[in-house]
This record gives structure tokens, C-alpha cells and sequence, in this order.
């Protein structure tokens, strides 16, 4: 065995404070220092910070048996109760096939017009507006999933209700220091009574949609789809299971995907050239019309774009897991009750697989050594049995939004801002986030779209 290198520390505190004070500053200076395997205590827990695509694969794909939960996904159980993101073992299992019914390939492109339907009418920028981008992404990403989760059950007040409410959870995960620090969340402080007001007032949506899909009858929404899923013995989701299911779905299938966007719309803005592209495939294909799920293949660029946005700013910067037994890696003894981090953050920038690895470069895909990428060197989703269960939809859904606003809109970057990241649940804008300047295009998008329409500011 060879024996794992890491930065020192009896007890491991130093290693936390650090850690928490910039967590991927530490990541990136322990990955340069010590290389694929390293071994950081923290608190007396041993993690593994996993660097090497191969060993990746190994341990969430061929040793995917004995590796559980990580312990920091703990931190979600209060809001998400035992959904698919945080249960495990058979629970998990079983949850994972019943949820697989509402995700095939069918399904997912059965909510592709109520993805196109929702950014048609919720988009309502006007000229020279200067607007959040990321507020506005997380908004109508969780638009869409209220809509391909409820159907049009929802009216006008819930819709408010769930968004301010899920817009607390946000706010209360991304602001939560290290599980160490946090004060727990049965302590009535001003922000857990917040959190727990937020989850009540989700709750009582959730369960009031679920009862009433129950009594009138099922439609070909994602909640009916669950209500309707049976395991093997006939039995379906009690209600508590199927409100952590939609609750999770919410939550996980939302902001990852307003991020996504967000940091990609970013990119665009820095690199003309790959707006001008972008717009002549949109041009050439959709000719000024609306976008279908069938026009999808047809738009590589669109898709490469938003694949080089989530290798420069993976919405799930690291994805963990606990080792169950003692476990070798790549030569490396991890023991049991280790915990195991893969960074994305990490390995999506490693130059021995992305030459020049800042570089916003969509056609670094096509590149052919790109062939032979080793298959975890690029896992925004995460892997294995494990994967993310909204992978496609998620690819549809950014897709759909960005290629519909970019036909729309040229989005400026106000001149004083610059992306800087605040990795907490997930990877996002620090502070007040991103600024953009709304340039409305004229009706279809021209082949010199950067060059912005002057249109007169809306009263
Ligand atoms: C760009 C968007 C997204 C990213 C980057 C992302 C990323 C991830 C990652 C890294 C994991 C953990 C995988 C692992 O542990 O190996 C995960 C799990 C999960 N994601 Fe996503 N996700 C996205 C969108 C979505 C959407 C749209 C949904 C639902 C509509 C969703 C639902 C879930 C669920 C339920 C899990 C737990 C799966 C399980 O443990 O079985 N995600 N996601």
C-alpha cells in the first residue's frame, strides 16, 4: 500500500478552519502539494480528497457497494426529511426505483413544452433593465419545476408562497457554516425559526396538491406520476414519502440548474465570439421560431456551450460518500468510516485533462484527444448508481431557458462586476451576485446579435 500524503494536524482543526475560511483555496493548494489521494483530518475524521478520474470512477461506480452517504449531506435531513438525496441503503433503493418512473426518457420530454411555456411568459425584461442574473435564473428554473411537479394545480398565491419559502432554505444552505458550527436547528434561533417556517409553509402546499391529486384524480404531472409508482409488491409512497420526495425535487432540482445557467449567460457575456456562434446556430436552425425538444440535436453548439459552463462552474462542486468497510483506492488504504470527497471543482480545471483549463473554450470538446477523456474527469452529476436522477432533465431544461433567452436578449455585464464563487451546498455567486443590462434583440435573432437593438426603455 502506499502511504497517503496530507497536510499535518493531530486533531485536524486547523485543517477545518481553513477549510471553512476558503474551502477551495484549501482544496487547490492540498491537490497541487500532496496529488490523486490525499488524506486530511478534520475534527478527527479522516477525509480523502479523491483527484484522479479513474479512482473516482472506482469508488462511485465498481466499489459503489461499500460507499454510503456522506456525512455532511446530514445537514439537508431537517428540510428534505428522508428523500431520495438523503436516505440510504434499502430505503434509498427502493425510493430510487419509484422515482425512476417519473425520469424516463418519455417523461422527461413530455415536460419539455411546459419548460419552453414557462420562460416564454415569465420572461418580461425590458430595455436597459439592469437585472440579477442569478435571481432571475433560480426563479424561473423553480417556475418550471413547481409547474412540471404540480401541473397547473398551483395558483397565483402558492406559486408566491413556495418561492419565498424555498428562497429561505436557499439563503439558510447557502449561509450554513460547517455542520460543526451550526447551531442545531431544533434551537430557536431568528434564522432556524425562519427555516422552520419556510419548510411548514412548503409543507402545507405539498401535502394540500398531493390530497387533492389523490381525491380529484391524476393528471400527467410529475406528483401524479409518483402517487401512481408502485414497488414490486404493489406498494406505492405513503404521503410523508412523497412530500420528502417532492420537497427533495425542489430543492436539488432547482438552483443547480439556475446556476448552471446563470455561470454559463456569465461566459457568454465575457466571450463575443461564442455569443455570435451560438446565435448563428439558433439563426440557422430556428429561423426566429420557438424552440422544441426536437430541435435539440440539432443545436451542438447550444449544448457544448452550456457542458464548458458546467466544467468551469460545476453547480455541485464536490460530491461525497462514506466509506462502509476499509476500502483500497488507486493503490491507497482508506478505512472504514472515512469520509471520501470528490471535487469537481478540482478536476474539471486539471490541465492534465483540459489544456489551458481557465479558458471558456466550447469547441475544446470536439477536440479529438477529447476521446479518450477518462470518463470521470468530467461528472457534474456525480456517478454510479448515485448519478443525479434529474441529469436529463436538467440538460433539457438549461438548454431550452438559455437558447429562448439568447434568441430574446443580449445580456451586458455591468462594467465594475467580476464572478466570484462562495462554494456552500452548491456553487454559487459570492454576495450580492452577478448585474446584467437587458438589451432586448430585435424579433429574430441577426446574425450580428452582439450588436444589441436599440429599443427605447419601457414604462
Ligand atoms: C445542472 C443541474 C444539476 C446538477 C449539476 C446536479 C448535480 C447532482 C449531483 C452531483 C448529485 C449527486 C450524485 C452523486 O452523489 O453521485 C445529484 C443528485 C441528485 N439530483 Fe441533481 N443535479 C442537477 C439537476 C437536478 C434536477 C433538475 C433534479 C430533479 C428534477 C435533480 C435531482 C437530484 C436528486 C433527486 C439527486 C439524488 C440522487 C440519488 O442519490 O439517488 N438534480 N445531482
Amino acid at each position: 500500500m502506499i502511504p497517503t500524503p496530507g497536510p499535518p494536524g493531530r486533531f485536524g482543526l486547523r485543517n477545518l478552519v481553513r477549510f471553512s475560511s476558503d474551502s477551495l483555496g484549501f482544496l487547490r493548494r492540498n491537490t497541487d502539494e500532496y496529488g490523486d489521494v490525499v488524506r486530511i483530518k478534520v475534527l478527527n475524521t479522516d477525509f480523502y480528497l479523491i483527484n484522479h478520474p479513474d479512482h473516482i470512477e472506482e469508488a462511485l461506480v465498481r466499489k459503489a457497494k461499500v460507499m454510503g452517504r456522506d456525512a455532511y449531506i446530514e445537514i439537508l435531513v431537517y428540510t428534505l426529511g428522508l428523500g431520495l438525496l438523503t436516505s440510504d441503503g434499502d430505503l434509498w433503493k427502493r425510493q430510487r426505483k419509484l422515482m425512476a418512473q417519473a425520469f424516463t426518457p418519455r417523461r422527461i420530454r413530455s415536460y419539455a413544452d411546459t419548460m419552453v411555456d414557462v420562460v416564454q411568459s415569465e420572461l418580461h425584461w425590458r430595455a436597459d433593465e439592469v437585472i440579477n442574473i442569478h435571481d432571475e435564473m433560480s426563479r424561473l428554473t423553480m417556475e418550471v419545476v413547481a409547474r412540471v411537479l404540480f401541473g397547473t394545480g398551483l395558483d397565483a398565491r402558492d406559486i408566491e408562497r413556495v418561492h419565498t419559502a424555498m428562497e429561505t432554505i436557499n439563503e439558510y444552505y447557502a449561509n450554513s457554516p460547517e455542520a460543526v458550527f451550526r447551531v442545531p436547528t431544533q434551537v430557536p434561533t431568528p434564522r432556524n425559526i425562519r427555516l422552520r417556517r419556510a419548510v411548514q409553509q412548503i409543507d402545507e402546499v405539498v401535502y394540500r396538491m398531493i390530497a387533492r391529486k389523490r381525491a380529484e384524480g391524476l393528471g400527467d404531472d410529475l406528483l401524479s406520476t409518483l402517487i401512481a409508482a408502485c414497488d414490486d409488491g404493489g406498494q406505492g409512497m405513503t404521503d410523508q414519502q412523497l412530500r420528502d420526495e417532492a420537497v427533495t425535487l425542489f430543492l436539488a432540482g432547482h438552483e443547480t440548474t439556475a446556476l448552471n445557467l446563470a455561470h454559463t449567460i456569465y461566459l457568454i457575456s465575457k466571450y463575443p465570439e461564442v455569443e455570435r456562434t451560438l446565435l448563428a446556430e439558433l439563426d440557422g436552425v430556428l429561423d426566429g421560431r420557438s424552440v422544441t425538444q426536437d430541435d435539440l440535436k440539432q443545436l451542438p453548439y447550444a449544448d457544448r456551450v452550456l457542458k464548458e459552463g458546467l466544467r468551469l462552474y460545476p453547480p455541485a462542486w464536490t460530491t461525497g460518500r462514506a466509506a462502509l468497510e476499509d476500502v483500497e483506492l488507486g493503490g491507497h488504504q482508506i478505512p472504514k468510516g472515512a469520509q471520501l470527497l470528490f471535487s469537481q471543482w478540482i478536476v474539471h480545471r486539471d490541465p492534465r485533462y483540459y489544456p489551458n483549463p481557465e479558458a471558456f473554450d466550447p469547441d475544446r470538446w470536439l477536440a479529438p484527444e477529447m476521446k479518450s477523456l477518462p470518463r470521470y474527469a468530467f461528472f457534474p452529476f456525480g456517478g454510479g448508481p448515485r448519478v443525479c436522477i434529474g441529469n436529463h432533465f436538467a440538460t433539457m431544461e438549461a438548454t431550452l431557458l438559455l437558447v429562448t433567452i439568447m434568441q430574446r436578449y443580449h445580456l451586458e455585464l455591468l462594467p465594475e462586476q467580476r464572478l466570484e464563487v462562495a462554494p456552500s451546498v452548491t456553487l454559487r455567486p459570492k454576495g450580492p451576485g452577478l448585474k446584467m443590462r437587458v438589451r432586448p434583440r430585435p424579433a429574430r435573432a441577426s446574425r450580428n446579435a452582439t450588436e444589441p437593438a436599440r429599443v427605447s426603455r419601457a414604462s
